[in-house]
Parts: C-alpha cells; structure tokens; sequence
C-alpha cells in the first residue's frame, strides 16, 4: 500500500499549528511537527495521542531543522511538503530585541528553505503577516501596495516572504506565502499578553471582568477564523500557485468597540467595558482584500464572526 504523504508542520503545537495538524491529518498526511514549544502546548495536540500519523520532534528552528528531521524521515521516508508557521509572535517583544526576532523569524525560515531544497520538498507554505503592511489608509489592503512594515517583527515578515520568492525563482522550490490578518479561535492562549483581542475579550467575558478597550474602539480589524485558514493553509500546501502572496483574511471589518459588544452579548454576563489611552503604533484600520485568495487558491473565508465567537467561546 502506498505510503501517505509526509508534512511537516514547524509550530504545530501552537494555535494555528494544531488545527493544520488536525486538517491535515483527516485529509490523509502523516505529520510531523518541530516546535520548542516556547508558547506552544502538547496539549493542543492529544487529541492525536497514539495515532501512528503524528510524530512531534523539539527542536528550535532558528538553529536548523536537519538534525531534528534526521532520525524521523530514516524511519518514514522523505517529507513532500512543509508549513512554516513557528516564529516568535509577539509585534512587542520584535520591538524590544529585534535581534532575536531576525534569529527566529527571518532566520527559521532560511533554515527551513534550506532544508526544502537540499531535500527536494515540493511545496513549503509559510505564515506571513498582515504586519508586512505597516499602516495603510485605503482599505481593502491588496497585496501589491507598497509595503512599510513597521516593527522588526514585520520586517522579518517581508524579509522571510523574499526569501521565499528567491528560493522558488533561483532553487526550483515551490513556495506559497500566506498573509493572515487577525486569526482566532479555539486554543488561542489568552494568558499571553500578545494574544489576539478575541482571545482576552472573551477570557475576560466569561469571568465577569472589566474588558479595556484601548483608544476610542473606532479601530477596525478583519477578524478571520481560523478554521478558514487552515483551509487556505492546506489549499496552498498542493501542487501550483508558487510564488504566489496571499491575504487571509474575511474582507470584512468590524470595529474593536462592536467585538466587545458582541462578545458581552454572546457571554451574557456582568462584564463592563472600559477604555484606556490608544497605545502608540497602533494601527487604525485592517482589511484584506481577498481576490487572490478567493482566485487563486480557491477560499473564501465564510465563517461568520458570532459563528465563530460562540466556538471560540465554548
Ligand atoms: N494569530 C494571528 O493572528 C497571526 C497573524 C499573522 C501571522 N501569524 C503567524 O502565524 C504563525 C502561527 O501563529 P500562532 O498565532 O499560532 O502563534 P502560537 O504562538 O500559538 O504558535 C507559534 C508556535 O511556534 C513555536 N515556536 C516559536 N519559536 C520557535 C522556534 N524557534 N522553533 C520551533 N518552534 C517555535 C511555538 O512554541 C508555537 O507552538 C506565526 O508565524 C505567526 O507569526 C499569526
């Protein structure tokens, strides 16, 4: 019997990572997943436990994934595809040690590109960032604007996205990048200072805490499930489409001021809501054009916001 192919997921034990592991599991690949599980948990990976599909291996990328890769593929065979999506997260910490977010973010992903074409990898999908853009005043952001990226983590973002362009135009690797804009869902860790608003709104929602709103609320994002992403996720990881830079995102936005609402709403609880001074370098507004990933790989991110909210929240 043929073997099922192999993917490797680096930060597969994180938020987006674990449900691209459950995706690409119930689509028939066998998985192995490289994380140093900085912020990423095993937990959000035991629904898999036992199952003979899912290999996790720790391992930092920014030292290199050869060595981590090396005693899994003897024993299963050559991996065909990888999604990049480890990298250090946070927009702050980029700021406050922008060395170490090159080491990590621009640097893993050299790492991984290296591995790809020394092996032959036939595609290798990596999670770019809306962060790329800097902030833009005409929305839907497309992704051919002019880019000014803001923060370093931003800027190990793009650097990573050109290095991904070059490998597929100098080395023959397929490579697809995907711009996510602001992703929850189920698993997104709410204790970490840097986690999406969804996650805190909602942890403090069902707690009965106050919920800050910093600024006015006026500020829109294009919150996109992240059960939609992983389907963007997976429809890159085929055949065709390298080179190709997608947004990932709903092409609709809402105001931060309404997320709170509608979280209350959906809570139903005593929470209040208050606002705190704007944070510097915050960006006003947030929406992705999404016709490329619409046309070109087939996606339309449908799942509704207080669809969402409400699996998030369960
Ligand atoms: N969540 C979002 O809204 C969002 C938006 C834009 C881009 N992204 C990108 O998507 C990817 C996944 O983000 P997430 O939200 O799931 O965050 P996450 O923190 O849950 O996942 C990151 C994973 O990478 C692992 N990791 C970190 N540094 C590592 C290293 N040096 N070596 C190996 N593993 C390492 C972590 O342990 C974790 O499992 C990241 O590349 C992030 O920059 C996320």
């Amino acid at each position: 019997m043929a073997l099922l192919p192999l993917a490797v997921v680096t930060g597969g034990a994180g938020f987006i990572g674990s449900h691209t592991v459950d995706k690409l599991i119930a689509t028939g690949h066998r998985v192995v997943v490289l994380d140093n599980f900085s912020t990423g948990k095993r937990a959000n990976l035991a629904q898999h436990a036992g199952s003979d599909r899912l290999s996790i291996v720790e391992c930092d990328v920014s030292h290199g994934i050869f060595a981590g890769l090396a005693a899994i593929t003897a024993k299963l065979g050559p991996v065909e595809r990888i999604v990049h999506l480890a990298a250090q997260v946070s927009v702050v910490s980029s700021m406050a040690n922008p060395g170490c977010d090159m080491q990590i973010n621009y640097g893993g992903t050299l790492h991984v590109l290296e591995y790809a074409r020394a092996m032959g990898v036939k595609k290798v999908v990596f999670a770019s960032s809306a962060a790329v853009y800097g902030d833009v005043v005409k929305m839907p952001v497309a992704e051919d604007i002019p880019l000014q990226p803001m923060s370093p983590y931003g800027i190990n973002k793009l650097a990573s996205e050109l290095a991904l362009d070059c490998y597929a135009s100098q080395y023959g690797v397929p490579t697809t990048a995907l711009r996510f804009f602001n992703v929850y869902g189920p698993r997104q860790d709410p204790t970490s200072p840097y986690s999406g608003v969804i996650s805190i709104f909602a942890d403090r929602a069902r707690s009965g805490r106050t919920l800050t709103i910093f600024g006015d609320g006026k500020q829109t994002r294009d919150f996109v499930y992240v059960g939609d992403v992983v389907r963007a996720i997976a429809a890159a990881l085929g055949d065709g489409n390298s080179r190709l830079i997608a947004n990932v995102g709903t092409g609709q936005a809402i105001t931060v001021k309404e997320l709170a609402s509608t979280i209350l709403d959906l809570c139903g609880g005593s929470s209040t809501i208050e606002h705190a001074p704007a944070r510097s370098g915050e960006i006003l507004d947030s929406r992705a054009r999404v016709d490329r990933l619409r046309d070109q790989l087939g996606v339309v991110a449908e799942t509704k916001l207080v669809d969402g909210l409400r699996a998030t929240l369960a």
